[in-house]
């Protein structure tokens, strides 16, 4: 089967989306996106990803013509059409220049979805953990636009590069300050004997979902968790590590170079937070469930 693109406003082959040569995500790496994973054909954390998105698109003085609720149907149908329920989907959204050369972009955005079966993780990665590659060529320089997810990611691809000739998984990188700020798709957690450590905002992480949700869980079940400055040394010194994104959600690091992490085995620290994880998108999904069969409404 042909897969089915959202392309404003209207569901095509992927061979019919033509993408104009004067796109902007295209000439500048101006554009913005966001990959989020559905399970069983729900979405659990839509409303943070475009709410994220809304920050970018305020960053980017980017203006999108439909509401919050008409990008939450293009996905939704873009799933659905693709007979999807366990996905990797991706919203792209960029504006088109009037001519090359130009600064000033026209009036339209362009909003594309893409849907895509989940990617196959290897089960590895979760039951023993996954390792690492520490790149400090391409340092972070905090500012505003670490916070936003741009369609400009090569920072984070040539890092990714570097650690997959040496075989790893996932890169590390680190900020100006030469302290430890995320990975090339992931965010960092830390668990140092007391409490949970992730680098804050100000270090030049992307703030990711999956990292605010855990805080917030944390937050709520009053587990001692900090975020700041995390230095090498707090790497190496913790006693367990883990990275997080939307699509492989919480794996274990384990083994960063040639230094295994704690006891280089998933511990119960990560164990207990991918718990309560699991819990809090089956608890969204009874409520989607609800919502959609009307049951909220029924005594
Ligand atoms: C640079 C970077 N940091 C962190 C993340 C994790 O963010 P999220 O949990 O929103 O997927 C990503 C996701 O792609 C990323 O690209």
């Amino acid at each position: 089967m042909a897969n089915l693109v959202y392309f404003n406003g209207l569901l095509r082959h992927e061979h019919e989306v033509n993408l104009s040569i004067l796109d902007r995500s295209y000439l500048y790496g101006e554009g913005l996106f966001e990959t989020m994973r559905a399970t069983q054909g729900f979405i659990p954390f839509l409303q943070e990803h475009l709410s994220r998105l809304f920050k970018g698109l305020d960053l980017l003085q980017m203006h999108l013509d439909i509401s919050g609720a008409k990008v939450e149907f293009a996905l939704y149908q873009t799933l659905h059409h693709n007979r999807l329920k366990n996905a990797a989907l991706r919203m792209t959204l960029s504006r088109e220049n009037v001519d090359v050369g130009d600064w000033e972009p026209g009036e339209n955005t362009n909003l594309i979805v893409v849907a895509r079966p989940l990617p196959r993780i290897p089960p590895r990665l979760y039951a023993q953990g996954c390792s690492a590659h520490l790149v400090e060529d391409y340092r972070i320089a905090p500012d505003r636009l670490c916070q936003v997810k741009t369609t400009n990611y090569l920072r984070q691809l040539l890092a990714w590069r570097k650690a997959k000739e040496k075989g790893a998984d996932e890169a590390l990188l680190t900020n100006t300050s030469g302290r430890l700020v995320e990975g090339a798709t992931t965010n960092l957690f830390l668990f140092d004997g007391e409490k949970y450590l992730t680098p804050s905002l100000e270090e030049g992480i992307l703030p990711g979902v999956t990292r605010q949700i855990l805080i917030d869980l944390m937050v709520k079940t009053r587990l001692p968790h900090e975020e700041r400055g995390i230095t090498l040394d707090d790497l190496f010194r913790a006693k367990e590590a883990f990275l997080t994104n939307s699509i492989k959600e919480i794996v274990p690091l384990t083994k960063v170079d040639n230094q295994i992490i704690g006891g280089g085995e998933v511990g119960p620290k990560t164990q207990h937070l991918m718990q309560l994880f699991k819990e809090d998108i089956q608890y969204r999904f009874e409520r989607f469930e609800s919502r959609r069969w009307g049951v909220e409404n029924v005594v």
